[in-house]
């Protein structure tokens, strides 16, 4: 790559391999817009506060503008330059000549880039939280349509009880309730603007945080020069939150991935989301599943990276912080196209409620309710367990179900059992009959929808009146 390193970054002396070798260009010029908004924001301050003559901020601003609509129809070539800052500072200089030389007057790269890179996870944590809300509520909507199907839910992936679909949409609801309010952190931590702090200890011109603040949309500014270009922990909460989302999306991923297995046969993918073979004409494969399962160890990796480069610096700011663009930069389009693609997806996976019913009957999943059943009549639960236990063996060796178990044959096990004990055999049973707070019990499925409804719609409008880029950018050119 040709790079031009400018006076302004450090002379011309420098070898072309190592400035090729130090360039961010290829990467942060994903930042162009939060780069823009955020000069855009300084030069107005710089104005204002008389830093620079009203007339050269006007004149940079209405370049910035320009530069931002070229970009915008898809005709902007950025120069080779070191990073996105200087291109911009080189672009400009191009577009409206001697007053771009004022542009980067009170600010460094250092809280420039911090600030860029504040801009951009707070779009990308706001995107995803809108995302995400809407996933849930999706899946309270379709556990509502699904309450009545019943499948067995799973302890070490050996059949353990019955549930309802509900219940299982539910729990994946729940876990991704947790990753929504993790975003929300996300956007606290972002809520100081960096920029003002120059290259690590301020300036002395008269500059005003408050206007740059203001018109950038945080709720305040950084604390300490020092330790705000050093600082990448809003991006390390994001890169958190992203792979927790990953795991938990991993692991819906998986349970489908093996419900709809010959093997399972609790459900299936309608064609225009499961792929084929190129040589083998039967399958219909999960791809879609397995890609987001896949996915999650980039999201696991981009976080274990960056928390790796971060360690061990000294304070302020140091050129290995560039290093978190790869891992920030990859989680945003991840995060947003995989939460779209999971939103396309489920509504295309249909259970098949006769199959999750022989699942459940042949996994003799019903146990526990009759032990409970005994327990009801008076029996202490250790001995209700061994009788219900026994049952179960005994039916087993006669190659039968629970269900089919008669009041003889369980007599004969132990005298307690009766055919009402046995009516609790019917698996619809052992669901409806479940009554405790956050079971599968109807009652507390539906209490749980309505919570995870209500929290949804709440975090959805928290995400709705985040700053995006574009509305500043439309207040910034009238500002
Ligand atoms: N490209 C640099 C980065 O992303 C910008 C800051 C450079 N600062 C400096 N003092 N060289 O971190």
């Amino acid at each position: 790559m040709a790079l031009a390193k400018t006076d302004a970054s450090g002379g011309s002396g420098l070898l072309p391999e190592v400035l090729s070798f130090s360039s961010s260009l290829a990467l942060d010029r994903q930042l162009l817009r939060e780069d823009l908004v955020g000069s855009l924001a300084h030069v107005t301050m710089l104005g204002r506060t008389k830093v620079i003559p009203e007339s050269d901020a006007k004149a940079i601003r209405d370049g910035l503008i320009e530069i931002w609509k070229r970009a915008d129809a898809g005709k902007l070539e950025l120069p080779d330059e070191e990073d996105v800052h200087m291109a911009v500072e080189v672009e400009l200089n191009r577009t409206i000549g001697a007053p771009a030389a004022l542009l980067h007057s009170a600010r460094s790269r250092n809280d420039q880039v911090a600030t860029d890179l504040r801009l951009h996870v707070r779009e990308v944590a706001a995107k995803a939280l809108e995302q995400l809300t809407g996933l849930i509520s999706e899946l309270v909507t379709r556990a509502r349509a699904e309450k009545d199907l019943i499948l067995p839910s799973y302890t070490h992936r050996q059949r353990a009880q019955p549930v309802s679909l509900a219940y299982w949409l539910a729990s994946y609801g729940s876990a991704f309730l947790r990753d929504a309010q993790a975003l929300v952190f996300v956007l606290e931590q972002c809520k100081r603007l960096p920029l003002g702090v120059g290259a690590i200890s301020g300036t002395s011109l008269p500059i005003d945080r408050e206007v740059t603040r203001q018109l950038l949309g945080f709720e305040g500014v950084t604390l300490n020069g020092m330790d705000t270009v050093g600082d990448r922990d809003f991006a390390l909460d994001l890169l958190y939150a992203t792979a927790r989302f990953f795991v938990h999306a991993s692991r819906l991923s998986t349970d489908l991935i093996d419900f709809t297995t010959q093997e399972f046969g609790f459900a299936s993918l309608s064609g225009d989301i499961s792929m084929g073979s190129s040589m083998m004409p039967q399958k219909k494969n999960p791809d879609v599943f397995e890609l987001i399962r896949g996915k999650s160890g980039k999201a696991i990796g981009n976080l274990t990276g960056l928390l790796t480069t971060v360690k061990g610096l000294p304070g302020g700011y140091n050129r290995d912080l560039q290093e978190d663009r790869a891992s920030l930069l990859e989680t945003g389009p991840m995060l947003l196209t995989t939460l779209s693609v999971l939103r396309l997806s489920l509504p295309r996976v249909t259970f098949h409620p006769e199959k999750c019913r022989s699942g459940l009957e042949e996994g003799f999943t019903q146990a526990t309710d009759l032990a409970e059943a005994l327990v009801k009549k008076g029996m202490p639960f250790r001995k209700a367990y061994m009788a219900a236990g026994a049952l179960v063996k005994r039916v087993q060796e006669k190659g039968i179900t629970l269900r089919a178990a008669t009041v003889e044959l369980a007599q004969s096990v132990d005298p307690a059992f009766d055919a009402s004990v046995l009516s609790v055999l019917e698996p619809s049973g052992a669901v409806a009959r479940k009554a405790s707070a956050g079971s599968t019990g109807p009652e507390a499925v539906e209490a749980t929808l309505k919570t995870l409804e209500a929290e949804a719609k709440t975090l959805a409008a928290h995400a709705a009146k985040v700053p995006r880029l574009a509305a500043l950018f439309q207040v910034l050119t009238t500002a």
